[in-house]
């Protein structure tokens, strides 16, 4: 079982960090071998649309893209953890997104070699946003929602937390458990 972690927040050390540490540990407990990804350290472009990968599934853009697709086909759950920017998920984030563009066809149907890779893969996703109100960052649940509802992947339970300051949602316990649990489950077949 692996299990790849998503960092799309560049304040490293800081609240989505801290959440999806929690969700990787949880991933571990369960014999899960674990990496994280932390993507404002990679370079990762937005993706051009120029329908390439369309017909060869592989991605025209030599940047760090290309590995982290390696490692998505490779793993069994992926573990998102991003902060609300300006209501919308970050721009490290949206392009990482954006770049799955590389696993479909002109039909937006998975390429047949990555099919039996992708289908049904478990995608966990935490948010966190300075408002009080966790639910603020429901923009971000929606466009996650919709990806993994039209391409058959699995989304598990959404864990959305409260933060401003860098650090402060260590003090909060209920996340830090709800994550830990999100990584339990998600390592579990
Ligand atoms: C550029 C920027 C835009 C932000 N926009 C919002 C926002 O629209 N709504 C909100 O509630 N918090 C917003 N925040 C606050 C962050 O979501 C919050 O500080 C969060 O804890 C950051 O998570 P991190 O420590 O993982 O980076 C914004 C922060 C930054 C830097």
């Amino acid at each position: 079982m692996k299990v790849v972690g998503i960092l799309g927040s560049p304040r490293v050390g800081g609240n989505s960090d801290i959440l999806l540490n929690q969700a990787l540990a949880g991933a571990k407990e369960m014999g899960a071998k674990v990496e994280k990804i932390i993507l404002s350290r990679k370079r990762i472009l937005g993706c051009l649309d120029c329908t390439k990968c369309n017909e060869t599934g592989i991605c025209v853009i030599k940047d760090d893209m290309p590995a982290i697709h390696q490692k998505i086909l490779k793993s069994d759950a992926i573990l998102h953890s991003v902060p609300l920017y300006f209501w919308a998920m970050t721009s490290q984030m949206k392009a990482y997104l954006d770049r799955w563009c590389a696993f479909f066809d002109g039909n937006w149907s998975w390429h047949k070699a990555y099919e039996p890779k992708m289908k049904g893969k478990r995608i966990g996703l935490i948010t966190v946003c300075g408002d009080p109100n966790a639910h603020t960052a429901d923009p971000i649940v929606h466009s996650f929602r919709e990806t993994c509802k039209f391409s058959g992947l699995t989304l598990l339970p959404v864990v959305q937390a409260s933060a401003g300051a860098k650090g402060e949602v260590d003090k909060n316990e209920k996340a830090k458990k709800e994550a830990y649990e999100l990584g339990r489950k998600i390592a579990t077949p």
